[in-house]
C-alpha cells in the first residue's frame, strides 16, 4: 500500500477546531502519514488537510475521519492558490504559515530564514538602524511609535549592559497573531530578536510570554535550544542568548514598564516615562522592548531591504499588517495584506461578511481600548492615520464583529469592569474612575440611570483620557463613549422614566 503524505495543522486553534482529533483518529493508518504544520490561519476551514500535487498543494477543508479515502484517493480537493481567503493575501511575515513544521530550522532556512540576519551581519550597528528608519516601520503592538527611533536611542545609549525583550503578553481580545508566530515560525522571532541585539550591542534577551500561552512557550524554549545546538545564537564572537519568562496573566503586564517590572519579579506596575526603557529599561539598563509581531518582521525588511518595506502600504503606515478576524464573522482568521484597503472590504472580501443568520451591528478594532464602529465608519481605511483621525486605534490588529444580538450598554459595561478588573492601580483616575464608570453603567442597566448618568460618563471619560498614566485608563472610555454615540437609543431606552419625560 503507497502511503500518502499529508499536512495538518498543529496550532492551538486548530487544534480547538478539531485538527488533533483528527490526527488521533488517523494514527497507526498506513496509507496516510500526516505533517503537522504551523496553520494558515484560515480557521474556518480547519481542519484542513493538505497534500502536493504536481501544481502545488491541494486542502481539503473542515475534515472529518471518514473523509480519509477522499483525501488519499485526490478526490475533491481545492488548490491552495485558489482558496480565495488566501489568494487576495500579500504574506512576508507569515509566508511560512502552512508550509513549515515550526520546529525544523533546516526548513526554516530552506524558505528564506536567517537571510536577514546574514544581511544584519554584514552591517554596521548604525547601518542596521538605518535599513529601518528607510523601512518606516512602527511598532505593531499598539502604540505605532517609529522602530528605528527606539533602536537609535538603546544603541546610543552607553552601558556594558542591554536588552532585548519581546513583548508576547498579546492581552487585546481577538488577537493571536503573536501566538500564531511563537507556536507556528518561532525562529522568525529568534532571528528579529537577534539582529535588534546586534543593532543596540545587547546580548541577553527576553521573551515575556502570556500565561495562557503554553504551547507557544514550549515551541519557543525548544526553537531556542536548537538555535543554541546550532551555534546561530553564539557566532562572530556576538554572543546572544535569550529565555522564555512566563507572564503575570495580568493585562497591563503587556504596558512596557509594567512588563520589566514583573521580568524582574515585582508587580506590574506601569511606571512614569521618561525615562523610556530605550534608555533605562530592565535593570536599569538600555532595553528595546517590542512586539513579537514587530520582531517577526525584521527578518523580511534586512533580508530585502528597507526600501521594499516602505514601498507597500500608505504614506504613513508602510509594509503589511497582520488584521485577526474574529467574532460574529464568516471567516474568522488571519490576514496580512498591505495597509489601506477598508475596513468594509476587510470584513466583507476576507471575513466574508457576517456569520449566517446575524446581521452586522458593530465593530471593535484594537482591542478592549478600540473604539466601537456602526456600520456607517466602515469606510475608514485601515491604516494608523486614519484609525487616529476617527478617534480610533488600530492596536495590535485584532477586528472583532458583533451582530444585531449585541446589547451595546452591557458591552460597555463589560469594557469598563475589564479596566477595573486589570487595572494595576498605581494612578487615581484609571484605578477610581474605572471602577466609577462601571457602577454608573451598572445604574444604567438597572434603570436607574438619567440623562446625568450620560453626562456623568463623558466627563468620566475626558478626565480620565487626560490624566491616566498609561493607555489603559487613558482609552478605557473609548468603547463606553462610542458605543453611547452611534448606539444613543440603547442607553436612552435604559434611562429611568422620570429623566427620560426631561
Ligand atoms: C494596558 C496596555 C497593555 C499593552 N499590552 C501589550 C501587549 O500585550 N503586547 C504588546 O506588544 N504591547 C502592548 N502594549 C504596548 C506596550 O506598552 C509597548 O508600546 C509595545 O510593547 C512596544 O512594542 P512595539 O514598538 O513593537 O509596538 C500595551 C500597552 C498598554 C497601555
Amino acid at each position: 500500500m503507497t502511503t500518502t503524505r499529508c499536512y495538518l495543522a498543529n496550532d492551538t486553534s486548530s487544534r480547538a477546531a478539531g485538527a488533533e482529533r483528527l490526527a488521533e483518529a488517523w494514527s497507526g493508518r498506513p496509507e496516510i502519514q500526516l505533517i503537522r504544520t504551523s496553520s494558515r490561519g484560515a480557521f474556518f476551514l480547519e481542519p484542513m488537510v493538505e497534500r502536493d500535487t504536481p501544481k502545488g498543494r491541494e486542502a481539503w477543508f473542515n475534515v472529518a475521519p471518514d473523509d480519509l479515502p477522499l483525501i488519499v484517493g485526490g478526490v475533491g480537493g481545492t488548490p491552495v492558490a485558489e482558496i480565495p481567503f488566501l489568494q487576495q493575501q500579500t504574506r512576508f511575515t507569515f509566508a511560512n504559515f502552512g508550509m513549515t513544521e515550526p520546529l525544523a530550522l533546516d526548513e526554516y532556512q530552506s524558505r528564506g530564514g536567517l537571510k536577514g540576519l546574514a544581511a544584519a551581519r554584514s552591517l554596521s550597528p548604525e547601518a542596521i538602524v538605518e535599513e529601518l528608519r528607510i523601512s518606516r516601520l512602527r511598532g505593531r503592538g499598539g502604540a505605532a511609535f517609529p522602530v528605528w527611533k527606539k533602536w537609535q536611542v538603546a544603541q546610543q545609549t552607553k552601558s556594558e549592559q542591554k536588552y532585548v525583550v519581546a513583548n508576547a503578553d498579546e492581552g487585546d481580545a481577538g488577537t493571536y497573531c503573536d501566538r500564531m508566530i511563537m507556536e507556528g515560525d518561532p525562529f522568525r522571532l529568534i532571528e528579529g530578536m537577534f539582529i535588534c541585539a546586534r543593532a543596540i550591542g545587547a546580548t541577553r534577551g527576553y521573551i515575556y510570554c502570556r500565561y495562557e500561552y503554553p504551547a507557544a512557550a514550549r515551541a519557543m524554549r525548544f526553537a531556542i535550544q536548537k538555535a543554541r545546538e546550532e551555534d546561530l545564537l553564539d557566532c562572530d564572537d556576538y554572543p546572544f542568548d535569550l529565555e522564555v519568562v512566563i507572564g503575570a496573566g495580568s493585562y497591563v503586564c503587556g504596558e512596557e514598564t509594567a512588563l520589566l517590572e514583573s521580568l524582574e519579579g515585582r508587580r506590574g506596575v506601569v511606571l512614569a516615562k521618561p525615562p523610556y526603557p530605550a534608555e533605562s529599561g530592565l535593570y536599569g539598563k538600555p532595553t528595546i522592548v517590542s512586539n513579537v509581531l514587530t520582531f517577526a518582521t525584521i527578518p523580511s525588511i534586512l533580508a530585502r531591504g528597507g526600501a521594499w518595506h516602505a514601498s507597500l502600504g500608505t504614506e504613513d503606515s508602510r509594509g503589511t499588517m497582520a488584521l485577526q478576524l474574529g467574532g460574529r464573522v464568516k471567516q474568522p482568521g488571519l490576514v496580512e495584506i498591505p495597509f489601506g484597503l477598508t475596513l468594509r472590504d476587510v470584513l466583507d472580501r476576507f471575513g466574508g461578511g457576517m456569520a449566517p443568520g446575524s446581521r452586522f451591528k458593530a465593530v471593535q478594532v484594537g482591542g478592549p481600548l478600540g473604539s466601537l464602529f456602526p456600520e456607517s465608519k466602515l469606510d475608514i481605511p485601515v491604516c494608523y492615520d486614519a484609525f487616529a483621525k476617527a478617534g480610533a486605534i488600530l492596536g495590535h490588529g485584532g477586528i472583532v464583529a458583533y451582530d444585531d444580538e449585541t446589547n451595546m450598554v452591557e458591552l460597555a459595561r463589560h469594557f469598563m469592569a475589564f479596566t477595573a478588573d486589570e487595572s494595576c492601580g498605581k494612578c487615581t483616575p484609571c484605578r477610581i474612575g474605572s471602577v466609577r464608570g462601571r457602577e454608573i453603567l451598572e445604574h444604567i442597566q438597572a434603570g436607574e440611570g438619567t440623562a446625568e448618568s450620560l453626562n456623568l460618563l463623558r466627563e468620566l471619560g475626558e478626565t480620565m483620557k487626560a490624566t491616566s498614566l498609561c493607555a489603559l485608563g487613558g482609552r478605557a472610555s473609548y468603547p463606553v463613549l462610542t458605543a453611547m454615540e452611534h448606539f444613543p437609543n440603547e442607553f436612552r431606552s435604559k434611562l429611568s422614566a422620570f429623566s427620560s419625560q426631561q
